[in-house]
């Protein structure tokens, strides 16, 4: 095969971008635990997520999860947690960022290439646009606390997969049940769907708020669904929804604020 095939074949499988100057023969290196097969992409899109916490990586996850009692323990637990494969091709864990304590959290999918060099999220092009949509309704990143469903980018900005996802899920139960947020704002479907459980689509769920329930906390949290800012960025016709979303989101920030006050 030519190089130039060779290119064009990476490229096809989602290697787009060189992370490092010099190659790394990863197959001399330590593997990733095996996938578990019945989880393996491909499966029907609208089947339930099934019985995903029989998988040893998954209890793994979960044990190492709850065992974290405060954030920064919980970013050190992800940081050793190699049950995920998504960690051997990342440069980086990208976790949280902004204020712990402000009471809104703030979830999307999962770091793109930006988030993954600099190991903060949304701090690329949706990122931009996720900062102008908040500070068009007064927030900035001290309102609120931002993470992702997933916590290592995806090679290629592929969907994660099933397993991916519920490997992912105890640390975001878990990183919800430490900050306790008062509201938590839902960025697409992956993440409205798999915390909520719901199997609508993120057109019929945005501007709904889900109640969450989170173990470990004795009230659902409510959670309101929007659109993600990378859809927004192909589909600017509907930024018109996402603003009404934005708007709930300020009427219910500050009726909070009155019943605290
Ligand atoms: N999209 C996401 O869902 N998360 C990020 O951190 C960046 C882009």
């Amino acid at each position: 095969m030519d190089a130039v095939a060779a290119l064009r074949t990476l490229v096809e499988w989602g290697v787009d971008e060189a992370l490092e100057d010099a190659p790394r023969a990863r197959f001399a290196m330590p593997q990733a635990p095996a996938a578990d097969t019945s989880l393996a992409p491909g499966r029907p899109k609208a089947a339930p997520r099934p019985a995903l916490a029989a998988s040893a990586p998954i209890q793994q996850a979960e044990q190492l999860a709850a065992s974290a009692t405060s954030l920064e323990a919980l970013r050190a637990t992800l940081a050793g947690f190699d049950g995920c494969a998504l960690r051997a091709t990342a440069t980086n864990l990208v976790f949280t960022d902004g204020n712990p304590s402000a009471g809104l959290l703030v979830i999307g999918e999962g770091p793109g290439p930006e988030e993954d060099r600099a190991g903060r999220p949304f701090v690329g092009a949706s990122g931009r646009l996720l900062d102008k949509m908040l500070g068009s309704v007064g927030l900035d990143r001290s309102n609120y606390l931002i993470s992702n469903i997933i916590f290592w980018r995806p090679p290629g900005n592929r969907t994660p997969t099933d397993q991916e996802v519920a490997l992912c899920l105890p640390f975001m139960w878990r990183l919800l049940a430490l900050t306790r947020p008062r509201r938590v704002l839902l960025l697409g479907k992956l993440a409205a769907c798999s915390l909520s459980g719901s199997q609508l689509g993120i057109r019929r769920l945005r501007g709904q708020w889900l109640p969450l329930a989170v173990p470990g906390l004795e009230a659902p949290v409510p959670a309101l669904a929007t659109l993600h800012p990378a859809y927004l960025l192909r589909t600017p016709a509907a930024k018109r929804e996402a603003w009404m979303d934005m708007l709930a989101l300020r009427t219910a920030l500050d009726s909070d604020a009155s019943d605290a006050g």
